[in-house]
C-alpha cells in the first residue's frame, strides 16, 4: 500500500515537472517566434538609425601558441567577451512567464563585425560564430567566443637571447566608423585567470586600450579600435645551455691553447678545431634567427667576437712558430725589437729569467756552448796562436810555413765556430722573443675572453 502511494506522489512530481518544462518551452518558443519574426541580423540592432552601437570589449589571454621570428607571426588563444544592447531584442518579462534571459545563437542575431585587423594568419581575421549570445530582456547581448588569432609582430631580434618582445593584436571593424559603433575597453589589461604558460616566452604583461584613427578616406570620421599589447620575455635558459656554455668553453680551450708549447705542431691543429666548433655552432645559431641585417642578435655578436679572437690566437701561433724557426742564415733580432720584447714586455709578464739575462744594453747572452769561444777565450786563442808562430819562427825557419798554414786553418775552424755560435745565439733569441709574444698574446687573449664574456653575460 505504502509502495503504490510512493509511486503514485513519484509519478505526479514527474508530471508536475514535464508540464512545467512544458509550459516553460512554450513560453520561450512565441518569445523567440516574436523577436526573431521580424529580426534582420544584417542591420544594426537600433531603432534609430543615428544612435551609435555601445561595443564593450573584454579579452581573457588563454595561451600564447608561439612567435615565429622568422615569419614575424604571433599565434595567441584569446577569449573574447562583446557585450552590446540590441534595441530589437527586448522583451517584457512579465508577458513570458517571467523570462528574463534567452539565448540565441550567434548566427541567428546581429553580430559586431569584430576582426583582427593586424592578421596574418590563412583567414581573415574574422570571428568564427559557433557560439551562443545570451539576451536580456532589456536587449543586453553577451557573447563570449574563442579565437585562435596570428597577428603581424615586429620581432627585435637585437637582445637575442635576452631579448623583450612586444605583439599588438588590433581588433577593429570594417564596417562601422566611430558615428554607427564604438568601442571600448572593459578594463586595462587582459585577463590571465584561465592562462597557461608557453615554454619558450613568459608573459612580463599587457595592456588593453582603445585607439581612434582617422583614416584618409573619412577624415571626419574616426575609426575606434582595441589594441592588446602583449610583453614577453624570452625564457633564456635553452639557449644559455645549449649555445652560450659551449661558446664559452671553447674560449676557455683556446686559452688553454697557448699552454700547448709552440713548437709542438699540436697547437696549431688544436686551435684550428677550436674555430672550426666555433663556426659549426655559429651556423646552428643563424638556422634560428630571422635573417636580418637590419639587427644582428647579441648572441651572433657574442659568438662573432669569439671567432675573431680565435683566429687572431690562430695568427699570433702562426706568428709565434715563425719566430721560433727563423730563416738561414739568420738576421740578429732588430734593437727596438729586442728591447721591447726582451726587456720590457718580458719583465711586465714577469717571465724574469728572460728579462735578467738579457739587460738593456744588449750585450749578447750567453748560449749554450758559448763558453768554449768566448770573446775572451777567442782573444786568448788568438794570442797563444801568435806566441807560438813568433816562437817557432826563430827556432825553426822550416815548419813555419806548416805552422802559419795550422795557424790559419785553426782561425778558420775558430772562425766558423764563431759564426755557428752566434747564430745559435741570434736564434735563440728569436725564440726568446717568440716565447714573449706568445705569453703577451696569451694575457691578451684571457683578458679579450673576459671582457667578452661580461659583456655579453651583463
Ligand atoms: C509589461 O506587461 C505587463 C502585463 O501585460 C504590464 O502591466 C506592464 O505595464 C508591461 N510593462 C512594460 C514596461 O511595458
Amino acid at each position: 500500500m505504502e509502495v503504490r502511494t510512493r509511486l503514485s506522489v513519484t509519478v505526479v512530481v514527474m508530471c508536475v515537472c514535464c508540464l512545467q518544462g512544458l509550459f516553460g518551452q512554450f513560453a520561450v518558443q512565441p518569445l523567440r517566434k516574436a523577436l526573431l519574426e521580424n529580426y534582420d541580423k544584417r542591420l544594426r540592432p537600433v531603432r534609430d538609425q543615428a544612435t551609435t552601437v555601445r561595443l564593450d570589449f573584454d579579452v581573457a589571454l588563454r595561451q600564447v601558441v608561439g612567435l615565429e621570428e622568422l615569419d614575424q607571426i604571433f599565434t595567441t588563444l584569446l577569449w573574447l567577451r562583446l557585450y552590446w544592447t540590441d534595441e530589437l531584442l527586448q522583451w517584457n518579462a512579465s508577458q513570458y512567464d517571467g523570462i528574463t534571459t534567452a539565448t540565441f545563437h550567434s548566427t541567428e542575431v546581429w553580430t559586431p563585425d569584430l576582426f583582427l585587423i593586424n592578421n596574418i594568419g590563412g583567414g581573415s581575421g574574422d570571428l568564427s560564430r559557433v557560439t551562443d549570445v545570451t539576451v536580456t530582456s532589456e536587449g543586453r547581448v553577451a557573447w563570449r567566443q574563442p579565437g585562435l588569432f596570428s597577428s603581424a609582430c615586429e620581432v627585435d631580434v637585437s637582445g637575442f637571447p635576452y631579448d623583450k618582445q612586444t605583439c599588438k593584436l588590433e581588433f577593429s571593424s570594417w564596417l562601422y566608423g566611430g558615428a554607427q559603433m564604438d568601442l571600448f575597453n572593459m578594463s586595462t589589461s587582459m585577463d590571465m585567470t584561465a592562462f597557461t604558460p608557453n615554454d619558450q616566452f613568459e608573459v612580463a604583461g599587457s595592456e588593453v586600450w582603445k585607439k581612434e584613427t582617422y583614416y584618409s578616406c573619412c577624415p571626419d570620421d574616426p575609426w575606434p579600435s582595441i589594441e592588446l599589447h602583449v610583453h614577453l620575455t624570452r625564457r633564456r635558459l635553452f639557449y644559455i645551455i645549449n649555445m652560450v656554455v659551449p661558446c664559452l668553453d671553447l674560449l676557455v680551450l683556446n686559452l688553454a691553447a697557448f699552454y700547448i708549447p709552440p713548437d709542438s705542431g699540436e697547437r696549431l691543429g688544436f686551435t684550428i678545431t677550436v674555430l672550426l666548433s666555433l663556426v659549426v655552432f655559429q651556423q646552428l645559431l643563424t638556422t634560428q634567427l630571422p635573417a636580418t641585417s637590419t639587427s644582428t642578435p647579441m648572441l651572433g655578436k657574442f659568438f662573432t667576437a669569439t671567432i675573431v679572437l680565435v683566429t687572431i690566437s690562430l695568427l699570433i701561433t702562426i706568428l709565434v712558430l715563425r719566430l721560433s724557426h727563423p730563416s738561414h742564415p739568420s738576421r740578429p733580432l732588430p734593437r727596438w725589437i729586442r728591447l721591447l720584447l726582451l726587456h720590457y714586455m718580458a719583465s711586465f709578464f714577469c717571465m724574469s729569467n728572460i728579462a735578467k739575462e738579457r739587460p738593456s744594453s744588449g750585450t749578447p747572452r750567453d748560449g749554450r756552448g758559448t763558453h768554449l769561444l768566448h770573446d775572451n777565450g777567442d782573444t786568448e786563442m788568438k794570442d797563444i796562436g801568435r806566441d807560438t808562430l813568433q816562437e817557432i819562427a826563430l827556432t825553426d825557419a822550416a815548419n813555419r810555413s806548416l805552422l802559419h798554414r795550422i795557424s790559419s786553418k785553426v782561425e778558420n775552424i775558430s772562425a766558423h765556430l764563431q759564426r755557428m755560435v752566434d747564430d745559435e745565439e741570434e736564434e735563440s733569441e728569436w725564440k726568446m722573443a717568440a716565447l714573449v709574444v706568445d705569453r703577451a698574446a696569451m694575457w691578451a687573449t684571457a683578458v679579450a675572453s673576459i671582457v667578452i664574456s661580461l659583456v655579453f653575460l651583463l
